[in-house]
């Protein structure tokens, strides 16, 4: 939420910043704004809107300056326009600030800062901080760094922040408390670069430092990088070399990014399997969690906690670990999970799923559990996160950089890292027959490849999307593990068409729902062989009797549905446990297909962000 990006060195700041909020813009799009430092100019350019609106509000001007800070905005405080854009600047004009996060008792600061003679001009918490900064700059005689300081020893809230002073030319400071920071350090140490996350920096370096919680860097170019903490102790920076590679951060020829990762999907998967599933031992070893083993294989009670996309991988998990390990699972949003005082105790074991590990109400559900005693495992697709450093343990589910806001392989990576935990846990229990054990294994290994051949269904898809890019409402159906699937069916199609969508479990549908369906209303139907198909094709029936329309995603070779349905995208058969990993494949491809047939902006959609820094 909120992208921050900043550079000093002896190349020009301004298309690197450029190039840097374009990587971060999947946080946020509202608008855009840098501040450049050059012989002792400050000058801040910004504008509502998204990076490129700020590239053509540049244009033509000279963007001078080897020291620099950009800011990309997902609105909190003050709707989206010019003013409330960052950078924001103090009352002297000397300090410019950009920030992510949230400062709570930003009124209370505003109304004392007012009352000592500050104006402000826009409705935004950072305004009020970078006053704040400057004031005690002013009022204790001190210098940028120790200004900051003191200013955020006093600051409630969450927040990264990199600030810059007209007065001191050849420096910046940055601080973070629960929202990211990322430090780059180029070659000999002459250029240095900040970020929210790394795809900024990946193209620059791969030497970086994650800033931690209360800590403050200060980089200059004399010193180079230096860190202390809020208490004024010095820490050293510890170096860590990156992953990321940068072919990952770039379209490969697709029209969006979300297409491009629906279509990594087998190789996500596999990705997310690779040296943890071992056919030929017959067994799955997942070393991030080694150590906590027998834990989790005692473990009375599993709770599992996420938002959005991740709470619905999280439900698929549910089914997995009772299924497969036989232990009850819980699965909670975590704002929810957060806010009700919930009973957790040392016993328990908490699984935190998030693609980003960022999420402000994830982190602050696992802060909870930690303080009550529990064990607490990692579910994290970006690597060096907050969530994956706070966890005891935890699993990368490696599906590479998402980029697109509608979260795709995330998903299937995140079941599949699921799906390898609960079977090995059912295995080293014993709750999971040694037979069943290794058909699922085999049945698991070859999903990449079944994930591949639904892909292959796309242009039959896409003539699905063209017939009901139309319509008002949709409604998503499914029992046992296709629930949550319709679930994140119905979320995806919401999220980037802007089509209004329920998902329901499939019996569910007359306590409410089917008094929405007339002739107009698709339904999509997850009818795959297994459990409960008898059960959802009544279901399918009794749609048909109120003339809705069937889409449904059936098991290949299926007769029974197809002589139901108005359409049916055959997916191939599978465990019955599995499905999740191949039936949502499609539905993420007819939302893909309808938001681009009604001119939406898929990878970006209205009012959202991928990563949600804020409670
Ligand atoms: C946002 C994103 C979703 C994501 C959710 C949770 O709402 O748009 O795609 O599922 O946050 O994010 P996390 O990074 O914790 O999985």
């Amino acid at each position: 939420m909120c992208g921050i990006v900043a550079y000093i060195g002896d190349k020009d700041a301004y298309p690197i910043l450029l190039n840097g909020l374009k990587r971060l813009e999947y946080r946020g799009y509202d608008s855009a704004g840098v501040a450049l430092l050059e012989q002792g100019v400050l000058s801040i350019h910004k504008c509502q809107g998204k990076v490129s609106d700020l590239e053509s509000h540049v244009n033509g001007r000279s963007m001078k300056g080897s020291l620099g800070i950009g800011h990309t905005r997902w609105a909190t405080h003050g709707p989206p326009n010019d003013v409330n854009a960052h950078p924001h600047q103090s009352t002297s004009g000397d300090l410019a600030l950009i920030h992510n996060g949230i400062i709570e008792n930003y009124a209370a600061i505003k109304e004392e800062l007012t009352h000592r003679g500050h104006t402000f001009h826009s409705d935004t918490d950072t305004e009020v901080l970078v006053h704040l900064i400057d004031d005690v700059q002013r009022t204790e005689g001190v210098d940028l760094v120790e200004a900051v300081r003191l200013a955020l020893d006093s600051v409630v809230g969450a927040y990264a922040i990199v600030v810059i002073d007209r007065k001191a030319p050849d420096s910046l400071v940055a601080a973070r408390k629960s929202s990211p920071l990322v430090i780059g350090i180029g070659e000999n140490g002459s250029e240095h670069f900040i970020a929210s996350d790394a795809t900024p920096i990946v193209e620059h370096t791969r030497n970086v430092v994650y800033l931690e919680d209360g800590e403050i860097a200060v980089i200059d170019r004399t010193h180079g990088l230096r860190i202390r903490n809020i208490k004024n102790q010095d820490k050293t920076p510890f170096i860590q070399e990156l992953e990321m590679h940068l072919e990952a951060l770039e379209k490969g020829g697709y029209d969006h990014f979300m297409l491009k990762e629906i279509h990594e999907q087998p190789r996500s998967i596999r990705d997310s399997m690779r040296g943890r599933l071992n056919l030929a031992k017959g067994e799955v070893v997942l070393g991030g969690i080694l150590d906590f083993e027998q834990k989790l294989i005692n473990a009375k009670r599993i709770l599992i906690v996420g938002c959005g996309t991740s709470w619905h991988a999280g439900l698929v998990g549910e089914y997995l670990i009772e299924d497969f390990a036989r232990i009850p699972v819980e699965v909670e949003y975590a704002s929810e999970f957060r806010y009700r005082n919930p009973i957790v105790n040392e016993e328990d074991i908490i699984i935190a799923i998030s693609q980003s590990g960022e999420t402000a109400d994830t982190m602050a559900a696992i802060e909870l559990a930690k303080g009550r005693g529990a064990t607490i495992f990692g579910i994290c697709n970006v690597v060096g996160s907050s969530i994956a450093r706070i966890t005891h343990a935890g699993s990368y589910t490696h599906a590479g950089p998402e980029i697109g806001v509608a979260s795709t392989k995330a998903f299937t990576a995140q079941v599949t890292v699921l799906t390898l935990l609960a079977l090995m846990i059912g295995q080293k229990k014993g709750a999971l027959g040694g037979s069943s054990f290794n058909r699922l294994l085999n049945e698991l290994e070859a999903i990449p490849d079944k994930v591949q051949r639904v892909l292959a269904k796309e242009p039959q898809i896409k003539y699905i999307a063209d017939i009901y890019k139309n319509a008002a409402n949709a409604l998503y159906l499914g029992r046992g593990s296709s629930f949550p699937v319709a679930l994140e069916g119905a979320l995806k199609l919401k999220e980037i068409s802007y089509i209004h969508a329920e998902g329901y479990p499939a019996a569910e549908m007359k306590h409410g729902p089917i008094a929405l369906i007339d002739e107009e209303m698709p339904v999509i139907v997850i009818a795959t062989k297994g459990a409960s198909y008898e059960k959802v094709v009544s279901n399918i029936q009794e749609v048909k009797a109120r003339k809705g329309k069937i889409i449904a995603i059936v098991t290949e070779g299926d007769t029974v549905v197809k002589g139901l349905a108005d359409h049916v995208i055959e997916i191939p058969d599978t465990a019955d446990q599995l499905v999740p990993l191949l039936s949502v494949v499609p539905l993420q491809l007819l939302s893909y297909h309808i938001a681009v047939m009604r001119g939406c902006n898929v990878d970006q959609p209205r009012n959202l962000a991928k990563s949600v820094t804020v409670e």
